[in-house]
């Protein structure tokens, strides 16, 4: 059965999605760990005490998997990280550490493998990894060869890629159909990869023809419509944004249904509901 987690390191939503009782896991990034410490710097004057907000999120959490990553972008310093963060913070709850696939930043990579070896050498570990920033199938098998437990293809930063690279202008929540955007004849495409839940697609076929115990996390979903997509195509995991999540529940003729039906309640079906018959 696919499972859901929650794409946000704010407390708050985590224990209201935890609430609604649906909640598979979390997923967090530096990206996501900056929104939640700016929304803390906010509410209170005095400094953000990170190690015990991450501590009470883990516990929150229970048995569920939550998603640390590290920030170093060598091998050493990935190892590193990755095994502090499993120590400090694994009696607390379920550690995943978020490795990326490759670290490079520049144009030209050497292509070293930093990411691949980090996963491999925590795996060796028995520290479960979460393989981050994948954009191809490829980078998906080779991560799950190395070890890692879940990989993390991009559907919306995949969108974003082959609209930037056909000078398109958009929205990041514009819809991508699944099946890309076509120009003339040709549907655009990022080395043969057509749109987000494409490049998802990929993943789950390369991983399940050659049974890796990988599970393919479905993450940058920006739309109900790209979960949706994510989870016809075989996901084992698709992590939501809050909204998404909300927006999920959502529907204009739900709305009307509801109005519809309690404004048809009788009385006697009321009193029987009541409880005093
Ligand atoms: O799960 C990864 C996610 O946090 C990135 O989302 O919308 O910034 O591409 P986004």
């Amino acid at each position: 059965m696919v499972k859901l987690f929650l794409d946000s390191a704010i407390l708050d939503e985590i224990k209201a999605v935890k609430k609604i009782g649906i909640l598979d896991g979390v997923t967090t990034n530096p990206s996501l760990i900056k929104k939640s410490v700016d929304k803390l710097k906010g509410e209170e004057s005095k400094g953000v005490d990170i190690e015990s907000y991450i501590k009470e999120m883990l516990e929150v959490c229970g048995e569920r998997p939550v998603s640390l990553e590290v920030i170093g972008v060598s091998f050493e310093e990935m190892v590193r990280e990755g095994k502090l963060l499993y120590e400090k913070f694994g009696k607390y709850g379920n550690v995943y550490v978020k490795i990326p696939v490759n670290t490079c930043m520049e144009e030209e990579c050497s292509m070293e493998g930093d990411g691949i070896r980090a996963i491999a050498e925590l795996s060796k570990n028995n520290i479960p990894v979460n393989c981050t920033l994948v954009f191809t199938p490829e980078q998906a098998l080779l991560a799950a060869k190395a070890g890692a437990k879940f990989v993390s293809p991009f559907m919306g930063r995949e969108d974003d890629y082959i609209r930037e690279m056909n000078r398109i202008k958009f929205d990041k929540t514009d819809y991508f159909p699944a099946k890309g955007i076509k120009k003339g004849e040709k549907v655009l495409d990022d080395d043969g990869i057509v749109s987000g839940v494409d490049l998802v697609d990929g993943c789950v076929k390369i991983l399940s023809k050659n049974r890796f115990e990988c599970e393919v996390l479905a993450a940058s979903i920006r739309s109900t419509r790209q979960f949706r997509e994510a989870v016809k195509v075989g996901a084992d995991i698709v992590t939501l944004p809050y909204g998404v999540f909300i927006e999920s529940l959502g529907h204009a003729k739900t709305i009307e249904g509801m109005k519809k039906f309690s404004e048809d309640v009788v009385e006697e079906y009321a009193e029987l509901l009541r409880g005093r018959k």
